[in-house]
């Protein structure tokens, strides 16, 4: 499946708007294309227990995984940084565990990008 990179973009910026970052006020979007063709939104959701934060990341692999998807052809991930968002070390783990294929579309607040696959990002990942 050809993936619409700009589209995903201006998906997970939708979602970056609905993000919950009164802490670090560091709004983050993600946009997941699972292999049926739907996207699926996520964004970082924060706690005043600050470690319990979830990443946009991993809400929206979670809202993928819980409407049934089992496979993930790539994401997109923005903030309003000026360079492109990289994703964190946990990210990375959680999103290999889809498929060391994934493509992974990391974007700035002008939504330039960088697109790399996950093996790319965390080389030797733990596997059991
Ligand atoms: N954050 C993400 O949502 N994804 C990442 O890959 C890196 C960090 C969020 C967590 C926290 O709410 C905020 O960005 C600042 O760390």
């Amino acid at each position: 499946m050809d993936i619409n990179v700009k589209g995903l973009i201006e998906e997970a910026e939708k979602a970056r708007k609905q993000a919950y970052a009164p802490y670090s006020n560091f709004p983050v979007g993600c946009a997941v294309l699972g292999a049926s063709g739907t996207v699926y939104r996520g964004c970082n959701v924060e706690n005043a227990s600050l470690s319990l934060t979830l990443c946009a990341e991993r809400a929206a692999i979670a809202g993928a995984l819980c409407a049934g998807e089992r496979e993930i052809l790539a994401l997109a991930i923005i903030s309003h940084s000026p360079e492109p968002i990289s994703p964190c070390g946990a990210c990375r783990q959680f999103i290999l565990e889809f498929g060391e294929d994934i493509t992974v579309i990391m974007a700035d607040r002008d939504k330039r990008y960088e697109v790399k696959k996950i093996k790319e990002l965390l080389p030797l990942p733990f596997k059991l």
